[in-house]
């Protein structure tokens, strides 16, 4: 195969801020035209190698033949056009500067030149801007791409954190599960074995000193029991075994006794089927709302909504406290938001907040067709061995 022909440029110029030499594509049917655009370019200063085309198969067969700076095309070709391989550039995907040259240019001409993306338009007649328009030109796309691609690392590096985030929460949620398991069964199992113990004694003995002492770390074993059951809780809520709707009633029912706020919960009439890991990141969503509430809100009033619209679940939290801003969710110790819009993602949902004078609302919103809700890795939620049976004599 003949070795494409090259036309390098060397000037004795000052060097015009683009220190490489180019690569560009000349479609030019005219080998006198291609010369004087060769003077100009070396008279700019510019150095340059340059691959004169003039039809439409050459043209697609340069385009893949390597990484081009720029195509400089001349408006009238015969059987082709300028604009035709701007389109066909444009087609091919590739982002290049195309910068259009003819004899007689017509304003409309340009105009729509400029529209399909065509970087700059000259007339032969006056090619001493040809230099200044292709480095412009170069420059510019050189400055797109560098943004587009930073624009592409900044947007791989937030998906790795939302993955990292989201993986965390799941690690965090299964470690959980563990440590409540080895609570229920080392500690529980102990407690439970000493409490049978102290009770034997209680029946086989008749001092009336020993029998206080019996009953004194009768009582002491009881509170360790209720502890362990009130960690192993906060680890991993036992109550969702009886499905979300029990467990907001028994946080609501908690958060007003704990707080004195009333709070009125709204809960569907049949309780929905929900997928998978669905049901806890509900929990803690209103648990981390409540404790916000509790914190932050000042409110007199709180309200829980749970439904069920258009295969969405949606869980609102509102209160008519003090309202948040956008400073406070830019906290850089706070995480609990954070959190929530990471758990939220696990499981293919959202959550937003919205605050005014009357107070704060977050919405949980759940997707539960089977596309919307990917279940996290699943952390059982369901125990056999029912740790609220501990300590039962
Ligand atoms: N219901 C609310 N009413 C008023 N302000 C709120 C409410 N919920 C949150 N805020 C504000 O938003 C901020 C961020 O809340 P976020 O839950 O993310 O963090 P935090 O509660 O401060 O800390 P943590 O990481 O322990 O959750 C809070 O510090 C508070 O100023
Ligand atoms: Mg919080």
């Amino acid at each position: 195969m003949q070795p494409p022909p090259w036309n390098a440029t060397r000037s004795a110029y000052p060097p015009t801020g683009i220190e490489r030499e180019l690569w560009l594509l000349h479609l030019e049917d005219s080998e006198l035209d291609h010369e004087l655009t060769l003077a100009h370019l070396a008279r700019g200063g510019l150095r340059a190698r340059v691959r004169r085309i003039d039809s439409e198969a050459e043209f697609l067969g340069a385009l893949d033949e390597r990484d081009w700076d720029a195509i400089i095309s001349d408006y009238n070709l015969p059987g082709f056009s300028g604009l035709v391989a701007l389109d066909l550039l444009k087609a091919s995907g590739r982002d290049l500067p195309f910068v259009l040259v003819s004899g007689e240019i017509g304003e409309d001409t340009a105009v729509e030149a400029m529209r399909n993306g065509a970087s700059d338009y000259l007339l032969k007649n006056n090619l001493s801007r040809l230099v200044p328009a292709l480095l412009h030109a170069v420059e510019a796309t050189e400055m797109r791409r560098a943004r587009e691609r930073a624009d592409r690392e900044l947007d791989a590096s937030k998906q790795r954190l939302r993955e990292l985030a989201q993986h965390l929460q799941n690690s965090i949620e299964q470690e959980r599960v563990a440590i409540a398991r080895e609570i229920h069964d080392d500690v529980g199992g102990s407690l439970t074995a000493l409490k049978f113990d102290l009770a034997w004694i209680a029946r086989h003995s008749d001092s009336e000193v020993v029998l206080a002492r019996v009953n004194s770390a009768l009582e002491t074993v009881t509170l360790a029991i209720d502890s362990s059951k009130r960690i192993m809780h906060n680890l991993r809520p036992a109550i969702l075994e009886q499905g979300l709707a029990a467990a907001l009633h028994w946080l609501a029912s908690r958060f007003e006794k704990r707080t004195g706020i009333e709070c009125e919960i709204r809960l569907p009439r049949e309780a929905p089927a929900l997928p998978t890991g669905v049901p806890l990141v509900a929990y803690r969503t209103a648990q981390e709302a409540l404790t916000n509430i509790t914190k932050h809100a000042q409110a007199s009033r709180v309200q829980l909504d749970l439904s069920l619209a258009g295969g969405v679940l949606s869980l609102e939290i509102s209160d008519n406290g003090r309202g948040l801003g956008a400073d406070d969710l830019a906290k850089a110790r706070s995480f609990g938001i954070r959190g929530l819009h990471e758990r939220a993602g696990t499981v293919g949902g959202w959550v937003e907040l919205s605050s005014g004078a009357g107070g704060t609302t977050m919405i949980l919103s759940v997707p539960l067709s089977p596309l919307g809700a990917v279940g996290i890795p699943s952390v059982p939620v369901h125990d056999a061995d029912d740790p609220s049976q501990w300590g039962s004599l």
